[in-house]
C-alpha cells in the first residue's frame, strides 16, 4: 500500500472551504492509503506564538481534525515535535541544502517581506524541515495545494541530491497526490473568489449559530434578476454553490425557480443558506468541542500516533545514518 504524508500547520481553524476540500480528501485517503498525518509544531514555531497559544493551537486543530473525522484507527495522528528523529534527519538533510535556493524559494521571500524583523534560519530551512516530513516515512504521495508545490519540488530536489551523493536509490522521490476529479469549490461570501483564511470571509466550523447567521446576511448579492431565466451572476451563484454542499437538493431547486422567475428574496435565501449551514456545523461544532476537553481521548489518540511515527522515523533515520557513514560502534 502506498504512503502518504501531510502535515497541518497548527493556525486558525478550518472553514468550510477546508472541510469540502482538504478534509474530504484526507477522509478518503485515509481508507485507501498508509496515510501519516501530523501537526507541524515545530514549523510553526517561526513566527514565534507564545507557548500558551502554540499549545492551545495544536490542540484545537487536532481536536477539529479529529471532529471531522480523521481516524486514529486507520491513519497515523501525530504531533511532530513528538518525532525528534524528523530533526534530526531535517539536520543531515540541511548539510546538502544550499543557501542560495532556499533563499530563492518563493515562500521565504513573501515571509521575509511579511516579517522583516524575523527572517530567521528556521524560515530559510523550512522546506528542508518539510523534506524531513516526507522523507522520513519514505512517502509516495504528498497532498499539497498550490501553494506548497515549490517545496515539495525542494523534497524531490533534496531526496534526489542524496541518493546521488550516495549512489543509491535510496528516497523515493514524493509525488503530489491529486484525487482525479475537481471537488467542488467553496466560494466566499464576499461575491467573488473562493473562501479562504486570509481572505477574510471564511464561515467557520466553530462558528457560533448568531455570528454564523451575521456574516451569512451580510453576503453579497445583487440588485436581483429583472427578466425571466436570467443569467445567475457570480455573487448568486456562490451562494447557490454553498447551498449545494449543505442543504437539500430540493432547497436549492426551490431558490433557483424562485430566481428564474425573478421571485427571489436573497434574505429568505441568505436565512435559509444560514439555517443549513448551522444545521451541517452543529454536530462537527459539539465534537469538536468534547473532544477539545478530553484530555484522556486526546492522551491517547497522541500517544498511539507517536508510537506509530517514532518507529517509522526511527528505521529511516537508522538507515540513513548507516548510508552517510555515522556508523555506530
Ligand atoms: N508547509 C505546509 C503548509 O504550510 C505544512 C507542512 C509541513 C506539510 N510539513 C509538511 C505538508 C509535509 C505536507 C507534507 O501547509
Amino acid at each position: 500500500m502506498q504512503t502518504v504524508v501531510s502535515g497541518i500547520r497548527p493556525t486558525g481553524n478550518l472553514h468550510l472551504g477546508n472541510y469540502f476540500g482538504a478534509v474530504k480528501n484526507f477522509l478518503r485517503m485515509q481508507d485507501e492509503y498508509n496515510c501519516y498525518f501530523f501537526i507541524a509544531d515545530y514549523h510553526s514555531l517561526t513566527t514565534h506564538p507564545t507557548p500558551q497559544d502554540l499549545h492551545n493551537n495544536v490542540r484545537q486543530v487536532l481536536a477539529e481534525y479529529l471532529a471531522c473525522g480523521l481516524d486514529p484507527e486507520k491513519s497515523t495522528i501525530y504531533i511532530q515535535s513528538d518525532v525528534p528523529a524528523i530533526a534530526e534527519l531535517s539536520m543531515l538533510l540541511g548539510m546538502n541544502a544550499y543557501l542560495g535556493e532556499l533563499e530563492r524559494t518563493t515562500s521565504f521571500k513573501d515571509k521575509a517581506r511579511k516579517q522583516p524583523n524575523n527572517v530567521n534560519a528556521g524560515l530559510l530551512t523550512y522546506p528542508v524541515l518539510m523534506a524531513a516530513d516526507i522523507l522520513i516515512h519514505k512517502a509516495d504521495k504528498v497532498p499539497v495545494g498550490k501553494d506548497q508545490e515549490q517545496n515539495l519540488e525542494m523534497t524531490r530536489k533534496f531526496a534526489g541530491r542524496f541518493n546521488h551523493m550516495y549512489k543509491q536509490e535510496y528516497f523515493k522521490i514524493p509525488q503530489s497526490f491529486n484525487y482525479g476529479e475537481a471537488l467542488v469549490k467553496i466560494p466566499g461570501l464576499d461575491g467573488s473568489g473562493k473562501m479562504g483564511k486570509s481572505e477574510g470571509n471564511g464561515i467557520y466550523l466553530i462558528d457560533e449559530p448568531k455570528p454564523l447567521q451575521k456574516k451569512v446576511m451580510r453576503a453579497v448579492t445583487d440588485s436581483g434578476p429583472t427578466e425571466p431565466n436570467s443569467p445567475i451572476t457570480e455573487p448568486i451563484q456562490n451562494l447557490f454553490t454553498l447551498m449545494e454542499v449543505v442543504s437539500t437538493p430540493d432547497t436549492l431547486q426551490y431558490f433557483k425557480d424562485k430566481y428564474a422567475s425573478c421571485e427571489i428574496r436573497y434574505g429568505d435565501l441568505k436565512k435559509q443558506l444560514a439555517e443549513d449551514i448551522n444545521k451541517f456545523t452543529t454536530p462537527i461544532r459539539e465534537k469538536i468541542v468534547s473532544i477539545r476537553e478530553d484530555e484522556e481521548y486526546l492522551r491517547k489518540v497522541v500517544k498511539m500516533g507517536r508510537e506509530k511515527a517514532q518507529e517509522s522515523a526511527a528505521q529511516t533515520v537508522e538507515e540513513v545514518r548507516q548510508i552517510i557513514g555515522l556508523k555506530r560502534f
